[in-house]
């Protein structure tokens, strides 16, 4: 029997896991069922892919063994309430909202079953997103490889402890941004030596997903990889010594903190006007 599985909120992340999870070899195993309020969406998806599109979500959800929740955080109340009665305590309730905790959804959904709370970022619309997962005490085994092999199919996921999803939220789920910062400033370097605009965005993006590509190839610790390059008296030591003296790597430190300390807060505040 396929394992059923309804993707509601089908924007950025809602139809790359969609995507994603068609294209991957759990295909043959799952039925996708999608929503969104907006039909052009589910339409588009529907015409390019085996899914069953759902008008809305009125009927009883009980056959479901995943749902998975793309929406914007303040659209949880009122998805719950739409699905609040017809799931059963055996479906895996997946959220990939950002500063969501695992107890909110239980709250929400007034729900005691398996819930997994998930991190992922941007890259997961071309396959390659850095997941984080988490999951509550009804979690067994089984929904965890669910959750696993769904993750898997838009990228990379790991678990972690609950406690450390702001972390996450700081460096993999805001990280995208920097590196695009990273590739833009470098362009711009090229630019101002003399390289035409276009061949400096495609060399310095190259030589982004390269780096980074043989950092996870070889599992190799990216400051030995840097020394590898940096020869003696070289180019790439008066670069090196360059960054260092604007402090790049404090910068990108300051970053990961500052955007962790935000996340918190926003989920803090969050939980604090719940309560009043
Ligand atoms: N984008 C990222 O890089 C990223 C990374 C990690 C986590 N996330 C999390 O992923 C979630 C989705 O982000 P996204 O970028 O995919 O957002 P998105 O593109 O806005 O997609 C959300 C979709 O859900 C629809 N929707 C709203 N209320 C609904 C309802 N009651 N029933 C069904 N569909 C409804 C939205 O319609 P409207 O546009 O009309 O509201 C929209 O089409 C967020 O909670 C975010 O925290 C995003």
């Amino acid at each position: 029997m396929k394992t059923s599985i309804l993707i509601v909120g089908t924007g950025n992340m809602g139809s790359s896991l969609t995507k994603g999870l068609l294209r991957s070899e759990f295909a043959k195993d799952i039925s996708i069922s999608i929503f969104d309020l907006h039909k052009d969406k589910v339409a588009a998806l529907a015409n390019s892919f085996d899914v069953n599109p759902l008008q809305n979500l009125s009927c009883d959800r009980r056959t479901e063994d995943v749902i998975i929740l793309c929406i914007k955080p303040q659209d949880l109340a009122v998805v719950s309430s739409d699905l609040s009665g017809k799931i059963s305590d055996q479906t895996l309730i997946i959220s990939i909202l950002a500063g969501i905790t695992t107890d909110d959804v239980a709250e929400q959904f007034v729900f005691a079953g398996p819930i997994v709370r998930t991190m992922p970022n941007i890259a997961a619309m071309v396959g390659t997103a850095a997941t984080a997962m988490c999951h509550n005490r009804a979690c067994q085994e089984a929904h965890k490889l669910l959750a696993e092999k769904i993750f898997s199919s838009i990228g990379e996921a790991s678990w972690i402890h609950e406690s450390l999803m702001d972390a996450v939220t700081g460096l993999s789920g805001s990280g995208p941004a920097y590196i695009y910062m990273v590739i833009e400033a470098l362009t711009d370097g090229g630019v101002k030596m003399g390289i035409p605009r276009d061949l400096s965005l495609k060399l310095s993006t190259q030589t982004v997903l390269g780096s980074a590509l043989l950092v996870k190839s070889t599992n190799t610790h990216p400051a030995i990889l840097r020394d590898q390059v940096t020869t003696p008296g070289g180019t790439t030591i008066n670069a090196i010594h360059e960054l260092e003296s604007h402090g790049l790597r404090a910068m990108l430190i300051s970053a990961v903190a500052t955007a962790t300390e935000k996340s918190r807060e926003l989920r803090e505040k969050r939980q604090s006007q719940k309560k009043s």
